[in-house]
């Protein structure tokens, strides 16, 4: 008997189809325009990559590699993996101990789906000696994402990212350290090239929020590290407060205590607006250099606000980082996340290098679009051809790729029909011409053309049809 499961996609994963695919075509084409006025160049990266990669860059007390990610032993491993495991167990596992096998091993041993593109892209800058391009390199991305979240309006398992990056390998070893007007300019430039983007296209209620986190390794000087002195002041305040916080947050106050600045729970609220700030606790440096970054924004005509919260989800930011929230998502209302990440090629096993960074939610970016209006897309046809008549099938198919060669959308009925129908065909798809052959039409030569908006019927030519069509506007 035939198997009658239905497949439906996996939670947390969805299609996109057509029209909307108009929508989401749109704003990469966009994307692409824009980030080439800026210098940037397209990088394709490898959907999977080491496990590894991921859990040393965004660090593996985050929620990312604690939790979310799509992390797996390659099959083509599976013999020694089977191996391993029947000498750790005594026993040959089943299939659905697969995932116990996964979690016996290290890191080291596992591929995951990638959950960001940040990391990817620092490998293949050092993968690929780009240290030896001229500096920096600016790159853009664009593709699916996998984290396993609990799916909600604007949260999925397989989500997409559009992103770039700037990289810069270091001239004298250690300038990182020291702030510049060069690396505050970089960021200002990075987030005004996203604003541009979300004004292309129209972004309703779009509010940038900015903060810097300080720096941690290496230090500037033993007592000058910024960011580590102030987790210090934070996890003190916030022992003397724990019995008045939620289980996460009590759990962060060891595991990632800035974390806790980020949370969404009421009852915390009042308790997180006293604790203390790190806009207070920053080095000489660092301040210099997030005051530079807010000048070179206004500068720039970016409009801003400071949010001493914004801590971001992922280890390797230090000083700037940014939030970028839209109208009409809800509670998932970042429609990007960025920041700098200097040190973070190093921690990879590259040259000294700085960076720094952003990713945009296109799924979040094309509902908050839909929600203001402005994803409308018709996915209509320039030209329906309605023909009829067996010794007309061969004009239709010519004049379908002469029309479809000078860049019109043509539909061309497989069979014939009726006029009456096929003409209720073409207003369906939203077609905005009708073109009319029947055997009188093919012996004439003079070929019958419809606008449907309006019912008008006019005799054209066959060798005058692209100049009427384009006349009337058919193609923009
Ligand atoms: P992130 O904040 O983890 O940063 O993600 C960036 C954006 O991706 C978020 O603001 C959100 O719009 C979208 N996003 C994240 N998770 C989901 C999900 N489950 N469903 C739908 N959308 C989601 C990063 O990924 C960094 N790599 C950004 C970056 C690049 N920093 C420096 N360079």
């Amino acid at each position: 008997m035939a198997n009658k499961t239905k497949f439906q996609a996996i939670k947390g994963t969805r299609d996109l189809l057509p029209p909307e695919t108009e929508l989401w075509n749109r704003v990469e084409q966009t994307a692409r325009e824009v980030f080439g006025t800026f210098g940037f160049g397209e990088i394709r990266l490898p959907i999977f990559e080491p496990t590894e990669l991921f859990a040393r860059s965004i660090g593996l007390d985050t929620e990312i590699v604690a939790k979310e990610m799509y992390s797996f032993p390659d099959p083509f491993d599976l013999g020694d993996m089977y191996a391993q495991y029947q000498l750790l167990e005594g026993r040959i596992p089943g299939a659905g101990q697969f995932a116990s096998v996964a979690n016996l091993l290290p890191d080291s041993q596992l591929i995951a789906a990638r959950p960001e593109a940040t990391a990817s892209v620092c490998r293949a800058y050092i993968e690929h000696g780009m240290h030896a391009l001229t500096q920096p390199v600016k790159l853009y991305y664009m593709g699916p994402m996998f984290r396993r979240e609990r799916p909600q309006k604007g949260r999925y398992r397989q989500f997409y990212q559009i992103g770039a990056e700037v990289l810069e390998k270091e001239v004298a070893s250690g300038e990182w350290r020291v702030a510049s007007e060069k690396e505050a300019a970089t960021d200002a430039e990075v987030i005004e090239m996203v604003m541009t983007f979300f004004a292309r296209l129209g972004l309703e209620g779009v509010q940038l929020d900015i903060n810097s986190i300080g720096h941690s390794e290496p230090p500037v000087d033993g007592e000058n590290v910024c960011r580590r002195a102030y987790v210090e002041k934070l996890k003190a305040a916030l022992e003397t407060v724990k019995g008045r916080l939620g289980e996460d947050s009590k759990r962060r106050i060891e595991t990632n205590p800035l974390r806790v600045l980020d949370s969404k729970l009421e009852s915390e609220q009042e308790i997180i607006a006293k604790l203390p700030r790190i806009g207070d606790s920053l080095c000489a440096d660092c301040a210099k250099q997030y005051a530079e970054v807010k000048r070179q924004l206004d500068m720039r005509g970016v409009k801003y606000q400071e949010n001493w919260r914004l801590v971001r989800g992922l280890d390797y930011y230090m000083r700037t980082t940014f939030e970028i929230t839209a109208r009409g998502l809800g509670s998932q209302n970042a429609v990007c996340g960025g920041g700098r990440y200097d040190g973070l090629v190093e921690l990879l096993g590259g040259a000294p290098t700085k960076g720094i960074g952003f990713a945009i939610g296109e799924d979040r970016l094309i509902l908050s679009l839909q929600e203001a209006g402005k994803g409308s897309v018709v996915q209509g046809r320039d030209v329906y051809i309605a023909w009829l008549g067996e010794k007309t099938l061969a004009t239709a198919i010519r004049a379908a790729r002469d029309l479809r060669a000078a860049g019109f959308r043509v539909e061309l009925p497989p069979v014939e029909q009726k006029f009456g129908k096929a003409l209720g065909q073409a207003d369906k798809l939203g077609a905005r011409y009708a073109l009319i052959l029947g055997e009188d039409e093919v012996a004439s030569g003079e070929w019958t053309v419809k606008t449907l908006a309006d019912g008008t019927q006019v005799a054209v030519r066959e060798e005058r049809l692209l100049e009427f069509l384009r006349g009337g506007r058919v193609k923009e």
